[in-house]
């Protein structure tokens, strides 16, 4: 476990946590589910490669190009380990909607045909909802979702007294849907977040996985909001694709990961066609080149991946079981702190053992982009919107919520001043009782 000491450790390597922002005030970052903070091991990472061995990859013999194609790789190697692949199963791109789109095209192209299903589930991103829109109109296939628990009348004060309807009406998944499309739909691909950017609730991503597993049903994995927070391992899952994003997890932005299992990539065609993915070309055919290279066409996002190395390093050196054991601390405080706002209406769960560090909400009718406003005059920053989560919100019965996020070098005394804001925004909009 983290103590305090490691924290202020960790703010130390974070150059941006010391600026003031609006009126002079401290920042506090609480939009991590956006994108992270870069500590200072990261940017030095991308500026060495700049100052001292930029050069392109895989193509010279020259030392620069070999000293960058050994960084670029060891990036690779270094994310494998992370979340427990071969390094011939990570594709590099630019983020996660790309990681996710080269499975719609590559994978689904092939795969799904007229009458199949996709399964999606109704609390997931824009990133993994739109390519199979795309890849369904395109096809003839049908989206077909897993609906969330929930009851637009019940108040967060009700779901404490236990009178949520339902189970509480918690956001958490009815996993009878998934059951339900498989026994009546010929059903090819569930593709499912691990953790919700909105509700931050964690989803039962390995019994769905063995939901799907003998049915011969692919599953695809959004972890973008996972993969930061919490030890993942692929194998254990035993999902098909793995998709996320280097700079939600402390490294630059530019860097999407596609994990994918040996035998999918091996029968999958390229998803671009150019240098670097071929073996041979001739005037009327090429043979491609060997994975994971055959996936990634033309030169790649170099000085940033190899900032991402250092990102995992980081990671790694904290712990990722230290990281989720720290946001489970910050989470248990903040809702916590969160009950005592009147008139605050959290929507997610409220076991921290199956949540994250994400809270959205609304404060009485308060619109969101005003709340956020007000906490932005206070130097807090917090998201205000869809979160490109539009279904979600229809479901969710708002046009749009408050979403506070935090990481590793968000503190209980940020949280502190963050209900603060939270109460002169009340008394300003004389709301909440
Ligand atoms: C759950 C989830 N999936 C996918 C994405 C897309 O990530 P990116 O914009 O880095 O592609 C996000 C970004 O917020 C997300 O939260």
């Amino acid at each position: 476990m983290l103590s305090m000491l490691d924290i202020e450790r960790i703010r130390a390597d974070f150059p941006i946590l010391g600026r003031k922002v609006r009126n002079g005030k401290r920042l506090i970052y609480f939009d991590n589910a956006a994108t992270t903070q870069k500590p200072k091991q990261v940017i030095d990472a991308i500026y060495n490669y700049y100052m001292n061995y930029n050069a392109n990859i895989h193509r010279a013999v020259h030392q620069l190009s070999e000293e960058a194609t050994e960084a670029y790789e060891g990036s690779r190697a270094k994310v494998a380990r992370f979340i427990n692949a071969k390094s011939d199963e990570i594709i590099f791109v630019r983020n996660a909607t790309e990681a996710i789109n080269l499975v719609a095209y590559a994978w689904g192209r092939a795969n799904i045909r007229a009458g199949d299903t996709i399964v999606v589930s109704e609390m997931e991103h824009h990133s993994n909802i739109v390519p199979w829109q795309i890849l369904a109109r395109e096809k003839g296939a049908r989206l077909h979702y897993i609906r969330i628990d929930h009851d637009t009348n019940t108040s967060r004060d009700d779901h404490e007294k236990g009178e949520g309807g339902d189970s509480g009406g918690d956001g958490s998944l009815i996993l009878d849907d998934l059951y339900h499309a498989i026994s009546h739909g010929n059903v090819k691909l569930l593709a499912i977040s691990h953790m919700s950017n909105v509700l931050g609730n964690i989803n039962p991503v390995k019994e769905m996985v063995e939901i799907c597993r003998d049915k011969g049903i692919r599953v695809l994995v959004d972890g973008a909001q996972s993969a930061p927070h919490m030890p993942v391992d692929v194998k254990d899952i035993d999902c098909d694709f793995f998709a996320f994003s280097a700079h939600k997890m402390l490294g630059p932005t530019g860097v999407g990961i596609l994990y994918t299992k040996r035998e999918i990539l091996d029968a999958m065609d390229p998803f671009l066609g150019g240098g670097d993915m071929i073996r041979e070309v001739h005037k009327y055919d090429a043979v491609w080149n060997d994975l994971p290279w055959k996936f990634e066409a033309g030169t790649p996002n170099i000085a940033d991946v190899i900032g991402f190395g250092a990102a995992v390093d980081y990671l790694n050196t904290i712990g990722m079981e230290n990281v989720r054991l720290y946001e489970d601390e910050l989470t248990r405080y903040m809702l916590s702190r969160l009950t005592e706002v009147k008139g605050l209406r959290l929507y997610g769960s409220m076991d921290a053992d199956r949540r994250g560090a994400v809270f959205s909400f609304n404060l009485a009718d308060i619109h969101p982009h005003d709340l956020a406003t007000i906490l932005d005059e206070d130097g807090i920053a917090i998201r205000s919107g869809h979160h490109c989560a539009q279904p979600l919100m229809e479901r969710l019965g708002v046009a749009a919520t408050s979403r506070a996020s935090l990481y590793i070098y968000n503190t209980k005394e940020e949280i502190d001043r963050f209900i603060d804001s939270l109460e002169r925004a009340r008394l300003i909009f004389k709301v909440g009782g």
